[in-house]
Formats: structure tokens, sequence, C-alpha cells
């Protein structure tokens, strides 16, 4: 960062001088120290299907994902009934959807398949319910690899295993409110309209629009802003290595 010299004036006896005290950085001079509550800015929003004891579906919406390869890692809160229901059965669907489903996850905020429901989502309006794929207006079908089932109006789905899970969040001074969910993905289905044309197995960004949660409101994607050298290393090159394959 390129340091800008700011001189001050100073009093030596009657003369006034230029002093040149201390350069700062364009940094220091932009950026504030600030303690927001939440640092969601701005990821994916995933809809995951788990199995209730009974065998129905429990669907909820989230948005701490990340992938890796054919990995990925999801955060999930402590007293979440898609956690011990994931916990539980070890397996899961991640189901995508784009910026034209944003009703329908909508409708799946603050309800939780928990009953009751957890002191916090009590105190901020949840309530349970247990029929959520009917309130949101989402239609379900049978995975191929795994129990739960897959969300039909999703152009993504992922049916998935869960490797492992750990306390996340945890400190000295601080309980910890989260579980991290390793999970691994067995079986992808994709909307054939998001494809590359004319190419299998790839999927085309320009025209998958993901919904996109930052800072608890809705957003999708923008055009792409610039040529990306990484995309210049062949998609087929991050195959998995045998060793890491399915
Ligand atoms: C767009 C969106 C993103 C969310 N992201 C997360 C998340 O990443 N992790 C989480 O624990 N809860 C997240 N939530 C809140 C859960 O949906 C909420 O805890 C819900 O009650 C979980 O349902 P369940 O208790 O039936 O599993 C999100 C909610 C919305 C609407």
């Amino acid at each position: 960062m390129r340091a800008y010299p700011f001189p001050f004036f100073l009093e030596f006896g009657s003369k006034k001088r230029s002093v040149l005290l201390l350069e700062i950085t364009h940094a220091e001079l932009m950026h504030i120290s600030v303690e927001p509550s939440i640092l969601y800015f701005g990821t994916p929003v995933v809809l995951l299907s788990t199995l209730n004891e009974d065998g129905t579906t429990n669907v909820a919406p989230m948005s701490s994902a990340w992938w890796l390869g054919w990995n990925c890692m999801l955060g999930l809160g402590a007293s979440s009934h898609s956690g011990m229901n994931l916990c539980r059965e070890r397996e899961c669907v991640l189901n995508l959807p784009s910026v034209a489903e944003v009703e329908a996850v909508n409708r799946l905020a603050r309800l939780t398949g928990s009953n009751p429901v957890p002191p916090w989502k009590q105190s901020v309006g949840y309530r349970h319910e247990k029929n959520k794929c009917e309130i949101a207006g989402l239609t379900s079908s049978p995975s191929t690899e795994v129990r739960a089932p897959r969300i039909d109006q999703c152009p993504v789905q992922l049916e998935a295993v869960l490797e492992r899970h750990q306390p996340f969040g945890q400190g000295p001074d601080k309980e910890p409110g989260a579980i991290a969910y390793e999970v691994r993905v067995v079986r992808a289905h994709v909307d054939e309209a998001i494809l590359v044309p004319n190419s299998e197995h790839r999927i085309d960004p320009d025209r998958w629009r993901p919904l996109i949660m930052s800072f608890c409101r809705f957003y999708g994607l923008g055009a792409e802003v610039f040529s990306s050298t990484l995309a210049e290393i062949p998609e087929q090159a991050y195959r998995p290595a045998p060793h890491m394959s399915r």
C-alpha cells in the first residue's frame, strides 16, 4: 500500500514549522475498527433436506456452506433440528436454490423442525413446523444414494454423507454455539439448463444464478466482472485424485 506523507505544524518558540510526524497509509485512513454482530459477507443459500426420526422430511435454509472438491463444510446452530437429523442419519441433500426460488426460501425462514422451539429462536419469533415443504410450496423426489429426498425446484441437488463433525466457535470464554459438519457429496444432479451447451458435466456460471445470503438479506450475482487467470486452468484438472475419489 502506498504511503502518504502528512505534514503537521508544530510551534517551536515563536516559529511555526512543518514536521513530518508519521506516514499514514491509505488503509489506515479508510478503515475503522468495527464490531458487527454477524460477519455474513455473502454465501450461497442451501436448502438442507434431512430425514426426521419418523421418516418424514425436514428442510431448512442455511448458507454457512463451502465446497472443496466434492467435500463440503456446513455450519449449523447447535440446536438446529437439521443438525440432529444429520448426526443420526449421517445423510442429507444439499439443494441449491437459484434466485427464482427466493420466495419459497423466505417462507422457510423462522421455522424449525424442533419441538419445543429452542429459547433463543422463540425470542426472535421462530415457530415449529412439521410440513415445511408444503408451507414453502416445494415438492420432493427420492434420491438415488441417500434416504433424504431432493427438492424438485432446486436446480442443483447434491446427495451427501456425513464424514465427521465438531464443535465450532468454541473459546476459553465461550460455549460452542454451532457445529461444523463435513459432508462428502456422493451424487450430483443438476438441471440441464445450467450446463455449458454441448458439454457434459460442466456447469456454466453464466447460466447458474445462485441465491446469495448477505447479512441476512437475499441477493443474486451480477455479470462476470473480469477475465479470470484461474479459470484458464482446464476444469478437468480439478477432478479428484484417485485417493480422493468417491
Ligand atoms: C437464508 C438463510 C440462511 C441461513 N443460514 C443458516 C446457517 O448457515 N446456519 C444455521 O444454523 N442457520 C441458518 N439459518 C437459520 C435456519 O434456517 C434456522 O436455524 C432453522 O430454524 C433451521 O431449521 P431446523 O431447526 O429445522 O434445522 C438460515 C436461514 C435463512 C433464511
